[in-house]
């Protein structure tokens, strides 16, 4: 079975998961922890090289005070309990997205996680936070700007291949798999760029109750998918 190297998913659904229990927002983001820590493991398991998680969106700011404050505190107790356990496991972690923005207790968590980890060879981790995949494509074209300014580059120079080198998941092998749960169709700002040939799936289910079994049908859905990157069927074939 072929299996994606890259998978990136948009973890929704946790606020409508509450709800249903008549429960505030927050209590679903919790419960939405135990299906980050078990889509973790099925990534080790099953040996896929490199997992995007979108858990805060550049437009989340917006949300109600209270909420975005419970999940700063999510975050960062998350960062306390999980950390080590992840590297025992040769997980390298990484945060993708303006990391200015937040509190210096937790970006220094965020940093220290990223430090102590960066040498591990197992899965790749991404934890897209305050990332837009808008932003991420004006931080590539500024810093190709710079490579510019410094005389390391010149603007004739740029093209995809040079300015993909500067987006936040560069080295990383290419987005093979997009998962969305929570039933809405939609990107809301995630991975624009590396979305180009991805296959989207998209799934039902809210993300606390996405299990390995929802997640062993994305991969069967994705194995089922012929990809012609532009080419016919026949060409494919041959
Ligand atoms: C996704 O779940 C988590 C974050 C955006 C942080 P939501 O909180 O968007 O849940 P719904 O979409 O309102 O159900
Ligand atoms: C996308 O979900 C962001 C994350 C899952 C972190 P949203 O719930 O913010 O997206 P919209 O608002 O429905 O587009
Ligand atoms: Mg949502």
């Amino acid at each position: 079975m072929r299996q994606p190297r890259h998978v990136a998913i948009v973890m929704d659904g946790n606020g409508r998961w509450a709800k249903l229990r008549h429960r505030p927002r927050s209590f679903g983001h919790h419960a939405g922890q135990k299906a980050v820590r078990a889509t973790i493991e099925f990534c080790l398991r099953r040996g896929i090289e490199s997992l995007t998680l979108f858990a805060f969106s550049s437009e989340n700011w917006a949300r109600p005070q209270d909420e975005v404050s419970a999940l700063m505190e999510l975050f960062l107790k998350a960062l306390d309990r999980e950390v080590d356990e992840l590297h025992g496991y040769g997980v390298r972690i990484r945060f993708i997205g303006e990391l200015s923005a937040f509190a210096p207790a937790l970006r220094e968590r965020m940093q220290a996680a990223m430090a102590k980890t960066q040498a591990n060879p197992k899965l790749a981790l991404n934890i897209a936070v305050n990332y837009g995949g808008r932003w991420d494509i004006a931080q590539a074209a500024r810093r190709a700007a710079e490579a510019v300014q410094r005389g390391e580059l010149t603007a004739a120079q740029i093209d995809e291949h040079v300015l993909a080198r500067y987006l936040a998941l560069a080295e990383l092998p290419p987005l093979d798999l997009f998962i969305r749960t929570g039933g809405e169709k939609r990107v809301s700002n995630f991975l624009l760029w590396q979305l180009a040939y991805a296959e989207l799936y998209f799934s039902d289910v809210l993300w606390p109750d996405f299990d390995s079994a929802a997640f062993d049908a994305a991969i069967a859905d994705f194995s089922a998918r012929e990809r012609r990157y532009g080419k016919t069927s026949e060409q494919m074939k041959s």
